[in-house]
């Protein structure tokens, strides 16, 4: 008989293979899943509550803040900013990094997040989700938002929850990718898989074709073998919310490829929270993860926002990304 394992169970177990660990990681992993438990919530009652459309505003990346965008963002700082191991906390919905404890004790880690991706699929009822990547905040010295620009490798956690057909949250600490399912009559997340491996190959690819005319060569010559039949037959899927098309690369192997564009020539992807973190749970599940040139994870960033092309999911299906792009730069 399987045995019921909540994620506060399980992220202990995980702490107790860190020796140096506290349970303040553990404590702040739960101050994320609180969040997310109130945004599925209100996901889940998006029609019946003046949650959906946008607030009129709009946000840094000069996109329309849809309703549950801020409310999802609020509802995550709300969750964290009461706990003392938080020094601060970025958020695509916000310009700057929120600093939460100016004094020099305190407040040992760094959350970033996207508090929820896919807004335009929110008023037609697709997936969405929340991606977070927790960093650790370098100690004796003044706080400063540039700690926060730190490689992906560096990363202590890296998880999403997607608000689908059902709520399941995903995520690495470095050992392994585990995935919970949130049991709405009891509001707890139950384990349903551990140590989740990417099928190294799977003919599934992910690409928002409408780009076509802009994209790489490469990207045309890759795109060009995928649907060549005697490499296929391969599938294709793009659902337009990252965390829905990456989830199920995950679970069924496959391809997910966002380039660079005329609109987004450095891609439209965030490096921080969205490309880091997904990266993290790529490498772990023995997927890949790159820009096309170098490993997501190593990526150093510049500033909070910035963004990234991303080519992730099996490995032997992204090496060949790669590759097609390695043969166009000759
Ligand atoms: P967000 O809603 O957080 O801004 O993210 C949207 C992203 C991502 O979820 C998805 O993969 C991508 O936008 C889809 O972009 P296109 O509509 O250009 O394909
Ligand atoms: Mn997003
Ligand atoms: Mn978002």
């Amino acid at each position: 008989m399987k045995p019921y394992v909540t994620v506060q169970q399980h992220i202990l177990e995980q702490q107790r293979k860190h020796p140096s660990a506290t349970g303040d990681f553990s404590l702040l992993l739960t101050g994320i899943t609180l969040a997310t438990r109130f945004i599925a919530n209100e996901v889940r009652r998006a029609g019946l509550k003046d949650v959906y459309g946008d607030t009129g505003t709009i946000n840094v990346q000069g996109e329309l803040v849809q309703k549950l965008d801020r409310y999802a963002d609020d509802t995550i700082i709300r969750c964290l900013n009461y706990r003392n191991m938080v020094s601060m906390i970025a958020s695509e919905e916000n310009q700057e990094a929120i600093l939460l404890h100016n004094s020099l004790e305190g407040g040992k880690y760094i959350v970033i997040f996207d508090p929820l991706d896919g807004s335009s699929n929110i008023d037609v009822n697709i997936s969405v989700g929340t991606i977070f990547s927790i960093l650790g905040q370098p100690q004796n010295q003044e706080k400063q938002e540039t700690d926060i620009l730190q490689c992906g490798y560096k990363q202590l956690a890296g998880g999403y929850v997607i608000y689908g057909p059902s709520t399941e949250l995903v995520y690495t600490t470095g050992h392994g990718v585990h995935i919970f399912t949130l049991d709405p009559d009891i509001g707890t997340y139950i384990l349903v898989d551990e140590y989740k491996k990417i099928p190294s190959k799977s003919k599934i690819f992910s690409i928002n074709e409408g780009n076509y005319q802009s994209f790489p060569n490469g990207v045309k010559n890759w795109l060009a073998y995928v649907k060549d039949e005697k490499n296929g037959p391969y599938s294709a899927r793009y659902v337009g919310s990252l965390v829905a098309d990456f989830h199920r690369t995950l679970l069924k192997g496959g391809i997910f490829v966002y380039p660079p564009t005329t609109k987004s020539p450095n891609g439209k992807l965030r490096l921080l929270y969205e490309a880091n973190p997904l990266a993290f749970i790529a490498e772990q599940a023995g997927g890949m993860a790159s820009n096309g040139k170098q490993r997501i994870l190593d990526i150093k960033p510049e500033s909070l926002h910035q963004r990234t092309p991303l080519i992730i999911g099996s490995k032997e299906e992204a090496e060949r990304v790669c590759n097609f792009l390695r043969e166009d730069s000759h």
